[in-house]
């Protein structure tokens, strides 16, 4: 079966909801998303289901790891068809993330009445220091009302897949003139200024050259602007709300390549005009019900599960090291925000003679020797059994981010019964960092390896 796209087809305009053709695309193939969504008209979006990813307490997992449901829950909660069109945007914007090539840039435009909303939960799926900019884009055009300073702009958040990669080139955007010319040299003058996150642009003229007759087409000079700054020739750029192919047209301008995606034949209509009057040779499609995913986002979710899966079964051989030490059967490990294992820690109770001596309150105090707290926020502590309530504390001083866990505090009271080396409590470490400040996200326990954990402690008790 043939792919919907490959890096060496053609440009091209995709008739469908996006919602269909996202998964049909592969991981990390654009530069830039850039995304003009309808706005939240107050209206019912179309709910075309797209799957999210959610972790093992059924908690949908922030990109950084954080509690985003936490977030979204107190965000959603003030006005209802925010929430609505939160629950259109939330998946999409997901697979734009999916997408983006590692150096990729996400720019995302919004109406000035939803964009606080957005802000805060983008924060909280991306992580806050994938927060590039806020773009204010100004202009002047219809109407003033008299009652109110009139809303003149929209505005353009903008993301960034790896904070430590992203491609962005300031010298490849056209300059401004300055507003007082007479302070900086002539030369200065004469070349004008770098823009600043303030882009004052004319809309679209009802009646200029630019013109499509669709009625949300976004002027050329906003998405050369982005274009030019966050990708490469060559690079392809995508826009799943394409409207009229603003995004194509500034694209093929600059040597980019490009995808379109809408679902309105309208919207098909004025790009099929629009870019055979450029000479951009674009393919239109429409994928049929057979078209076969490129990497379908369950898969994504699989993995991130056999990724976990895998480093609990290491903790557990850990703990199986550590009953052989002569030590309860613990094990935990801290792995980086890249998923590689930073510190392996048995118990070391009985044979070391510390009470609190057990392997997640041992490595948090590690932990936090060897790595400042915004790292360790950013760490997942993987650990056999849930943390009792005096490691839950030592994770919380800690500030690691994540804990993964593979059998319960219950299962292991079970276990141990009424045993005096381990009078365990009846608290899920839920309970204690629900009563704490910060969000540290909770996974487990994990079927696939809580028998195994398990195991580990037969005829010890
Ligand atoms: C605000 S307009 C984009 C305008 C575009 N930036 C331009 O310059 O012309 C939003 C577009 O999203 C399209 N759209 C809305 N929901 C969609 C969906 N689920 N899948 C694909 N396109 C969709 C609409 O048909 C509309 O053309
Ligand atoms: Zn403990």
């Amino acid at each position: 079966m043939t792919p919907l796209w490959t890096p060496d087809g053609p440009d091209l305009v995709v008739e469908a909801d996006n919602a269909h053709v996202l998964p049909l695309l592969p991981d990390q193939a654009f530069q830039v998303v850039y995304l003009d969504p309808p706005f939240n008209t107050g209206r019912r979006q179309s709910r075309t289901p797209l799957r999210t990813t959610r972790s093992a307490s059924g908690h949908r997992i922030g990109f950084a790891g954080r509690s985003y449901d936490v977030v979204k829950g107190a965000t959603t909660s003030y006005d209802d068809d925010f929430a609505d069109y939160w629950a259109f945007l939330e998946p999409r914007l997901e697979q734009a993330r999916r997408l983006l090539a590692p150096t990729g840039t996400l720019y995302l435009h919004l109406d000035y009445r939803e964009v606080h909303y957005a802000k805060v939960l983008l924060d909280a799926l991306f992580g806050r220091d994938h927060f590039l900019n806020e773009i204010v884009w100004a202009y002047d055009y219809g109407a003033r009302t008299k009652r109110r300073w009139p809303a003149k702009h929209d505005t353009i958040l903008v993301y960034v897949k790896d904070p430590a990669r992203y491609h962005f080139d300031a010298e490849a955007v056209d300059r401004e003139p300055y507003l007082a010319p007479g302070l900086v040299t002539p030369e200065k003058a004469a070349r004008g200024k770098l823009p600043t996150d303030v882009w004052w642009h004319t809309i679209v003229s009802p009646t200029g050259r630019e013109k499509t007759g669709y009625p949300t087409q976004k002027p050329l000079g906003i998405l050369r602007r982005i274009v030019a700054a966050s990708s490469r020739p060559g690079d392809w750029v995508l826009d799943f709300f394409a409207g009229s192919g603003t995004t194509g047209a500034a694209a093929a301008e600059l040597g980019r390549r490009f995808v379109c995606v809408d679902s309105n034949p309208d919207a098909i209509a004025v790009m099929r005009r629009r870019f055979a009057d450029a000479g951009v040779p674009a393919a239109f499609v429409t994928p049929g019900p057979e078209a076969a995913p490129a990497s379908a986002a369950p898969d994504e979710a699989r993995a991130e599960r056999a990724r976990h899966v895998a480093h609990l079964r290491r903790a557990v051989e850990v703990s199986r090291t550590s009953r052989a030490h002569g030590n309860t059967p613990f094990g935990a490990l801290l792995v980086g925000p890249d998923g590689g294992v930073l510190l392996e820690q048995e118990n070391i109770e009985i044979t070391e003679r510390v009470c609190t001596g057990h392997a997640e309150a041992t490595l948090a105090a590690r932990a936090s020797q060897l790595y400042d707290k915004e790292f360790l926020w950013r760490c997942t502590l993987y650990t056999t059994a849930e943390p009792c309530a005096m490691c839950s504390g030592a994770i919380y001083w800690a500030n690691i981010g994540r804990v993964v866990y593979a059998m319960t505090e219950r299962r292991l009271l079970e276990l141990t019964g009424v045993h005096e080396q381990n009078p365990t409590f009846d608290l899920p470490c839920r309970t204690v960092f629900g009563a704490g400040q910060k969000a540290i996200e909770v996974l487990g326990p994990f079927g696939e390896v809580e028998d195994e954990a398990a195991t580990v402690h037969e005829g010890y008790w």
